[in-house]
């Protein structure tokens, strides 16, 4: 997982959980003083034991946790990309089109970077199929991503999972639906 994550974790780990969140984390998951980079890879596995640590520190479930945190993402990733994305766009038109002009250039430009291969297929003029496989399994983390996507556009979305590979499908199935 690239650096950039993890350093967005510490961020939320600072300012939504707060205190000495972060410090208890990492001592928790056995990562002693382990510092994140944002131009380097760190092994997924440093996450999973993060967030199971954050978990157990405030009682959230995980999947609270890593959604949360995909929408804290939001604004950090729009930050980073801010030149690729057209002015025009809409919340649905970002979900849309991040396989084929953000991913595939956050890939391009960064050889750290594995973003997952997102199918998205419009349903309708105001809602996507979203078909998430990822071996990293943070379907979690693009629910929140896709709430903070509407966030960002002011835009209402709703958003159900209607398979998910952590109950045996081979691949998520999230519908993101513009509200009325
Ligand atoms: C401005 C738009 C976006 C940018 C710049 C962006 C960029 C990135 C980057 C840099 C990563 C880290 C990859 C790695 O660890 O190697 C990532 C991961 C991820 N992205 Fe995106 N992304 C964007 C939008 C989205 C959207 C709209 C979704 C889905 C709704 C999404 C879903 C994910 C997920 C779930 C991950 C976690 C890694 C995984 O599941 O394999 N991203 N993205």
């Amino acid at each position: 997982m690239h650096g950039v994550i993890f350093a967005q974790l510490k961020k939320y780990a600072d300012t939504k959980v707060g205190g000495d969140a972060w410090n208890h984390m990492r001592t928790a998951a056995g990562l002693g003083s382990r510092a994140y980079f944002s131009v380097q890879k760190y092994p997924d596995e440093e996450l999973g034991a993060l967030v199971a640590a954050a978990s157990k520190l405030t009682g959230k479930p995980v999947t609270a946790l890593l959604e949360d945190f995909g929408e804290f993402l939001v604004p950090e990733l729009v930050r980073m990309y801010r030149s690729i994305i057209p002015a025009e766009w809409t919340a649905l038109d970002l979900i849309e089109q991040t396989e084929s002009r953000i991913h595939r250039v956050v890939r391009m430009n960064d050889a750290a970077a594995s973003p997952p291969e997102l199918r998205v297929r419009r349903l309708s003029p105001t809602s996507v199929l979203l078909d998430y496989r990822s071996p990293r399994r943070l379907c979690a983390v693009a629910k929140g991503i896709a709430r903070g996507v509407g966030a960002h556009y002011n835009e209402r979305l709703i958003i159900e999972e209607r398979r998910c590979m952590h109950t045996g499908a081979p691949a998520c199935e999230i519908v993101i639906s513009r509200a009325a």
